[in-house]
């Protein structure tokens, strides 16, 4: 089974077994005939997983589908979203609804299922800030079980999910969206200027959330690359966090430096940033390069044919670099397979 257009890095990718679920009694009915002799893993929409150019386990691709209001009030409205639903369209969808809070995170690719996994963020917004509860499966004690969004344990781009890899299959996922047009988060970069513009020109005086989706919408697609004409997987590293102390002491040699102050004296400073300093915007190594408009997203220059092995000497270089240049380390964001289907660096560092 090849994965090499499952993923949205188009990295060349075989897998012994797929197996599609449609429903969720199917993988009811899979798990009772499966000896655990085989690793199993999960594959939603591909956009932030690096695969193997060979992957010996059975492939678990979600794709249930359904959008279900649970609970309306004049005030929230509670859906329930199936995992194979697209991320994007859904945020489209809710918002043309009148139901508003994912419109910040527009246009991020992927399936809802796998939006609990990193705590998807973007522009001032995090998936568990609407998020109630997930509905999902436990591998390994074959049952299925509610999760409450406490017990995700969600952090900056990491829950229980992520932390505990191949343990659970998402399947639904149910928010708490809101009715009030008026209230909207704008604050982020550039959101507001783009936001009031559409809202001036329908005649308004403050921007809606439909005007905040628009904005989002256009500063992605000028920053970020299409993963269908430019294959990546968005974010390649995490933006690292370090101590207010160190940051201060790069602010005097680096007075243009970019950072968030975070709790407990420390500072989450801009990846892109750090690596676009280190002159390596558009920089990498053949066919792995970061993006001409946003450093911190590495694109695969040779779909289908570049394997994991390319990301990694892409990866270590650009760390290095960075690390060279400010004592920071960058740690990678997308999920990295091995062969065997378990998680993590291998051979690689970070
Ligand atoms: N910057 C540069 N050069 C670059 C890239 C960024 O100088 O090449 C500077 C920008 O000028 C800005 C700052 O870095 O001052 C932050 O840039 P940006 O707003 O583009 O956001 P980011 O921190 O690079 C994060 C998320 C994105 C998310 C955006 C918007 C992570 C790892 N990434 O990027 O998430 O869309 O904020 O909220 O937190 C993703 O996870 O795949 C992703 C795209």
């Amino acid at each position: 089974h090849d994965l090499s257009h499952a993923n949205t890095m188009a990295l060349a990718c075989v897998a012994d077994t797929v197996v599609t679920l449609t429903d969720e009694a199917q993988l009811d009915e899979f798990m009772a005939s499966d000896d655990g002799s085989v690793p199993l893993f999960v594959l939603s929409g591909g956009s932030n997983v690096l695969l193997p150019a060979k992957l010996h386990a059975t492939v678990l691709q979600p794709q249930m589908r359904g959008i279900n209001i649970t609970q309306q009030t004049d005030e929230y409205v509670d859906i329930e979203v199936m995992a194979g639903e697209n991320w994007h369209d859904l945020v489209t969808h809710t918002v043309s609804q009148g139901f508003y809070g994912l419109e910040n995170l527009a246009l991020i690719p992927g399936l809802t299922g796998a939006a609990p996994v990193q705590n998807i963020g973007a522009y001032g917004v995090q998936l568990e800030d609407c998020l109630q509860y997930v509905r999902a499966y436990h591998l390994p004690s074959k049952t299925w079980q509610r999760l409450s969004a406490n017990d995700c344990q969600f952090g900056y781009r990491d829950s229980l999910f992520k932390r505990a890899p191949n343990t659970w299959l998402i399947s639904r996922v149910g928010f708490r969206l809101h009715t009030d047009a008026a209230r909207v988060l704008a604050s982020y970069g550039d959101v507001q200027t783009v936001a009031q513009t559409y809202a001036t020109q329908d005649g308004r005086e403050q921007p809606n959330p439909a005007d905040v989706m628009q904005a989002i919408i256009d500063i992605r697609q000028q920053k970020l690359p299409d993963p269908k004409q430019l294959p990546n997987c968005g974010s390649f590293f995490q933006n690292p966090i370090i101590s207010q102390a160190q940051f201060t002491a790069l602010q005097v040699s680096y007075p243009h430096i970019v950072g968030y102050p975070m709790p407990e004296s420390t500072v989450k400073v801009a990846a892109g940033w750090l690596i676009e300093q280190a002159g390596l915007k558009g920089g990498g190594i053949a066919p792995v390069f970061t993006h001409q408009q946003q450093a911190l997203v590495l694109t695969n220059h040779s779909p289908y044919q570049s394997t994991q092995d390319d990301v990694a000497n892409a990866q270590n270089y650009i760390a290095s670099c960075v690390y060279d240049k400010f004592a920071i380390t960058l740690a990678r964001e997308p999920v990295w397979v091995n062969a065997d289907a378990t998680i993590g660096q291998g051979q690689y560092a970070v």
